[in-house]
């Protein structure tokens, strides 16, 4: 059924802190006229909370207070009244021991201050990784209007002649200096040359994916995610979703009228045809349990199985999002999908128009970048999940980002208990393996580590790399960036320190690969893997207090979005008891 927007005007939830002359009413408006408000912008208007992300600690995100000037400037433009509150701001370059684990810990607090606080619509600006999920899983929450805007990402990296990609030539050069084909004097001096701009990383990886979920879902104006951080059509884009929330105020457009089924189908099928992070999973099945929208890892491989990957940029192909922007960015993507069938049309987006509205004039000027539906970078773009007596719950790999000639594969298992145990053991030349055999890593997940790392692409041993090997297959319980490649199965549920099937795994075990039949195996009978799961004990690293402690006791699977178990599913924004 189409949108209806709400009567206007109607008494706002503002207006329980600033309508009126009583007591509490004076109390609140006074101590906000300190800052100069006169009298009549307390008349009802939209008060409209922009949470930024901004933080000297969050480089991706360091020119966001700059550019909520420009949102704030939309909002004064529409008739609304901006506030600027800064919220959790979870770096990934950071954050210590993952911004994963802080992803959940940021949209609690960001739920509470929406709620607890005088707002009635919410402009998210987000950009680095967890920013952006953390945002929409606290907006989904409240369910009040909300709108994304995201930084940008950076303009191009350029080394040596080279186009380079923040984070996935990080991983390329560290390898290439292993293999000894780049000086460390090199490697050093590429440092500044591929982080060369504000903003977030320049490749496909889970900022980029994350800022294409956003517009995908519905939940940003069209052309948002690509645009250049530091391109003046960034600031303007800013401006225009600052007047559209507040009318999105008054028409009372919430997330959970562009949340919907259909809106996680167009955004899986776009993660695919963008090549997009295999992170996008995880945060879109905690983002849909907090508006109670039943996706599952089922849903990821159905709808993303015969998507082909259309856009042609790194870590899967060549270009970065600068040229993709020049291309015709997203909405390109989303007409060619709604062109071939595989885009819910009538899927409402923020603003208040149909997605298919949006995209349908969409015109691309590259057709590299962008490429035709005939000839894709490849043909199996969705993220494709694994299971068997190994994943129970499922585990994810890329196939755009993984070799062919692994996708079948039997191997020995080389065996590393955590992180910890890789680092000691890889460099070593003494270490009992090839490029045959199957890298396992444990403890790495939501509770292991605790907060499930980007670890899952450990770095090859290098004396397979000195051969000119590029890939093995890895397995483990952990994540990837966005910007990273291989054949890397990830997010395996349960999780070792959960007590799966993984943390059984022993050196010399043979696992069984086969991803065009979506089956992860261990060669052991099902009373050998029950007995040692019977006498299976754990090892991970166990926080007794703090935050690390509750994440830990509550955090849920990757196979349902890794979200606090008390967390999950909306609790609205009503206005709370006044203490004044
Ligand atoms: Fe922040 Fe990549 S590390 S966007």
């Amino acid at each position: 059924m189409a949108f209806q927007p709400a009567e206007w005007p109607r008494k706002l939830r503002s207006q329980e802190w600033y309508g009126g002359s009583t007591k509490d009413v004076i109390y609140h408006r006074g101590w906000l006229k300190n800052q100069g408000y006169p009298e009549d912008l307390f008349d009802g208007r939209p008060i409209i909370g922009i949470l930024n992300t901004w933080s000297e600690l969050t480089p991706c995100n360091g020119h966001l207070r700059e550019l909520a000037e420009k949102v704030k400037a939309g909002i004064w433009e529409a008739g609304g009244f901006p506030v600027e509150v800064p919220v959790f701001s979870a770096s990934e370059n950071t954050f210590r021991p993952t911004a994963m684990m802080f992803r959940n810990l940021a949209a609690l607090s960001i739920e509470e201050q929406i709620r607890g606080q005088p707002m009635d619509g919410c402009v998210l600006m987000v950009g680095c990784d967890k920013t952006t999920p953390s945002l929409l899983m606290a907006a989904a929450s409240c369910d009040l209007p909300s709108i994304v805007v995201t930084g940008g990402p950076m303009l191009n990296g350029w080394f040596q002649g080279e186009r380079v990609g923040a984070g996935t030539h990080l991983w390329r050069f560290s390898e290439a200096v292993k293999a000894g084909e780049m000086t460390q004097d090199e490697f050093l001096e590429a440092e500044a040359a591929v982080t060369r701009s504000s903003g977030t990383c320049n490749t496909m990886g889970t900022a980029s994916s994350m800022a294409s979920m956003c517009e995908a879902l519905g939940m940003a104006l069209s052309g948002n995610a690509a645009i250049p951080a530091v391109d003046s059509r960034r600031r303007v884009m800013a401006q225009l979703t600052g007047r559209r929330i507040v009318q999105m105020v008054k028409d009372d457009l919430k997330p959970s009228d562009v949340l919907t089924r259909e809106a996680f189908e167009n955004a899986i099928r776009t993660n695919g045809a963008v090549g997009g992070s295999t992170n996008t999973v995880v945060h879109l099945l905690a983002i849909a349990g907090r508006v109670g929208v039943d996706i599952t890892l089922d849903d990821w491989d159905r709808c993303g199985r015969d998507i082909a990957t259309i856009l042609n940029l790194q870590p899967s192909g060549e270009y970065l999002m600068e040229e993709f922007f020049y291309a015709g960015g997203l909405p390109v993507v989303l007409k060619r999908l709604g062109e071939g069938g595989k885009l819910h049309k009538d899927a409402l987006t923020v603003s208040g128009s149909t997605i298919w509205d949006e995209v349908k004039e969409a015109k691309n000027w590259n057709e590299d970048v962008i490429l035709p539906v005939d000839k894709p970078l490849t043909d199996q773009g969705g993220i494709a999940v694994l299971k068997g007596n190994l994943a129970p719950k499922g585990a994810v790999l890329k196939p755009s980002a993984a070799s062919k000639h692994l996708m079948q594969h039997r191997g020995r298992a080389v065996v590393f208990e955590d992180i910890d145990d890789y680092k000691a053991k890889i460099n070593d030349d003494d270490l009992d393996i090839d490029e045959t055999c199957i890298m396992v890593l444990k403890n790495c997940g939501p509770k292991g580590y605790p907060g499930m790392s980007e670890v899952g692409n450990m770095g090859l041993p290098p004396k397979v790399l000195k051969k000119g090997i590029k890939d093995m297959i890895r397995i483990s319980d952990a994540r990837m960036s966005g910007t990273a490649y291989g054949t890397v199965i990830l997010h395996t549920s349960p999780e070792a320190a959960a007590g799966g099937p993984l943390a059984v795994v022993k050196n010399g075990d043979m696992i069984e690969v086969d991803v065009p039949a979506r089956r992860v195996h261990l060669d052991v009978s099902d009373e050998e893997l029950q007995a040692r799961l019977s006498d299976w004990t754990p090892t991970h690293e166990r926080p007794e207090s703090g935050y690390a402690w509750l994440h830990q006791q509550h955090v849920e699977g990757a196979d349902t979005g890794a979200d606090l178990d008390f967390l999950k599913g909306c609790r609205g924004a009503p206005v709370g008891r006044d203490s004044h």
